[in-house]
C-alpha cells in the first residue's frame, strides 16, 4: 500500500515549505527580520531572527531518542497539534471519516469536527472494563474511514491495546486507511511501542509526546513517527517556523543533559504513587470503582460525585471531570500527584464521609 494514495489531492500538490540553511557569519537579508535586538536592558536572549522552518537539530535528537531515522519523525507542538495535522493531511472535508473508540481523548473528535470530517464510533464497553475489543473496531470500519485513532494507554480509561491487536487493524484497513496510535502515556505502562512497526506498515503513524513522562508539558513538543513517505506528506501540512528558539534550546538542553536515568526513576515513582493512590482510594466507602490504569492517572467512579467535587473544590484540588459520557457517569479522572498531593486528595475525600 502506498500512503500517497490516501492523501488529500490538494495536499499532494502543495510545495514543501523550505528556507535556506543559515550558518554563522552570513548576512541575513532574506526574511524581513530585524537586523538586531534593541531590547538591551532585557536579560533574555535576543530573538530578532526566525527559528528554522523545522527544528532540524532537535528533530535529530528526538529521532535518536526514539531510535528512528530523521526522515521518519516530524515534530509538532504537542501531540494535540499532530492530530490536527494528520486529519488535515489525509481527510477530505465533507467526505471522509475518522474512527474512534469512546470514551477516549476528545481532541480526535474536536479536530475532525473543526475540519468537517465525520466521526464513526466503536464504543468501549463498561462490561469489558473499557478495554478496546479489536473485533468491534474492525467491524466499525466503513468505506469512508480514513483514519483509525487508537489511544494506548487510553485517556481517560487507562487500558492498553497490544501490538497484535493493532496489527490486526492495520491489516484490516490495509489499502484504505491509516492507523494512528497515540502513545502519549506509554512510558507509564509495560506495553511495547508500535514505533518498531513503522517499517512494516506504511499506513501507521505513532504519536509520542514529551508532555507526560518527560515532564515537559509547558514546552509543547510531540512527535509523529511514521514511514519516510508518510512524514514527507505530513511535512507539507505541518505549520512552518512553529517551534520558538527558546523552546528548541530548552528541549535540546534537557535531551542532552544525560539525566535520562533520573527521568526513568521519576516515571517509576509515578507508577508506584499510582498504585498507592489506587489502594488508598479503594479503602474509601464513597469509592465505587477504580479501573486498572497504565497511565499517570486513575479513572474513579464515586457514589456521591457532587459532594466529592465540592470537597475537592473547598481544598483547592482540581481533578478531571468527564463530560458528555453516559458510560462514565459519576467518574472522575485523577492525575497522580506527588505523595503530598495524593495524601491531601485522600484527606479531602475522607473529610466528607
Ligand atoms: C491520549 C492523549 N493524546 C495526546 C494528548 C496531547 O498531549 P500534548 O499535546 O501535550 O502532547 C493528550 C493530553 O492529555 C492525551 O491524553
Amino acid at each position: 500500500m502506498k500512503i500517497k494514495n490516501l492523501v488529500r489531492p490538494e495536499v499532494l500538490d502543495l510545495p514543501t515549505i523550505n528556507a535556506p540553511e543559515v550558518s554563522h557569519g552570513m548576512i541575513r537579508m532574506n526574511a524581513n527580520e530585524s537586523p538586531s535586538s534593541p531590547w538591551q536592558k532585557s536579560k533574555a536572549i535576543p530573538l530578532n531572527r526566525y527559528p528554522p522552518v523545522r527544528p532540524n537539530s532537535l528533530t535529530q535528537g528526538m529521532a535518536n531518542f526514539y531510535v528512528v531515522k530523521k526522515g521518519e519523525i516530524l515534530l509538532s507542538r504537542g501531540s494535540t497539534e499532530a492530530i490536527d495535522t494528520i486529519i488535515r493531511t489525509f481527510c477530505n472535508p465533507n467526505m471522509d471519516s475518522i474512527l474512534v473508540s469512546p470514551p477516549t481523548f476528545d481532541m480526535y473528535q474536536f479536530f475532525a469536527n473543526l475540519n468537517s470530517i465525520s466521526i464513526e464510533e466503536a464504543p468501549l464497553k463498561a462490561e469489558n472494563n473499557f478495554v478496546l475489543e479489536i473485533d468491534d473496531l474492525i467491524d466499525a470500519i466503513t468505506v469512508k474511514t480514513k483514519l483509525v485513532f487508537i489511544s494506548t494507554p487510553n485517556n481517560p480509561c487507562g487500558s492498553s491495546t497490544t501490538i497484535n491487536d493493532i496489527t490486526s487493524v492495520l491489516e484490516a484497513v490495509k489499502d484504505n486507511a491509516i492507523v494512528v496510535v497515540d502513545e502519549a502515556y506509554i512510558e507509564f505502562s509495560s506495553i511495547e511501542s508500535m514505533i518498531k512497526e513503522i517499517r512494516n506498515h506504511e499506513n501507521l503513524i505513532v504519536l509520542r509526546t514529551l508532555s507526560k513522562a518527560f515532564s515537559l508539558a509547558g514546552a509543547r513538543c510531540g512527535a509523529m513517527i511514521s514511514s519516510a513517505e508518510g512524514i514527507d506528506l505530513l511535512k507539507k501540512t505541518a505549520p512552518p517556523f512553529s517551534f520558538s528558539t527558546p523552546t528548541i534550546n530548552h528541549i535540546e538542553s534537557v535531551l542532552s543533559s544525560n539525566d535520562i536515568k533520573a527521568n526513568n526513576r521519576h516515571i517509576k515513582n509515578i507508577v508506584i504513587q499510582r498504585e498507592r493512590l489506587k489502594k488508598s482510594l479503594l479503602t474509601l466507602a464513597c469509592v465505587d470503582k477504580v479501573w486498572k490504569s497504565d497511565g499517570n492517572f486513575l479513572l474513579v467512579r464515586f457514589k456521591n460525585t457532587n459532594s466529592i467535587l465540592n470537597a475537592l473544590e473547598e481544598n483547592q484540588i482540581l481533578v478531571g471531570q468527564i463530560k458528555n459520557s453516559d458510560a462514565l457517569k459519576d467518574c472522575l479522572r485523577i492525575t497522580v500527584g506527588n505523595s503530598e498531593e495524593n495524601k491531601k486528595l485522600i484527606e479531602a475525600i475522607s473529610s466528607i464521609i
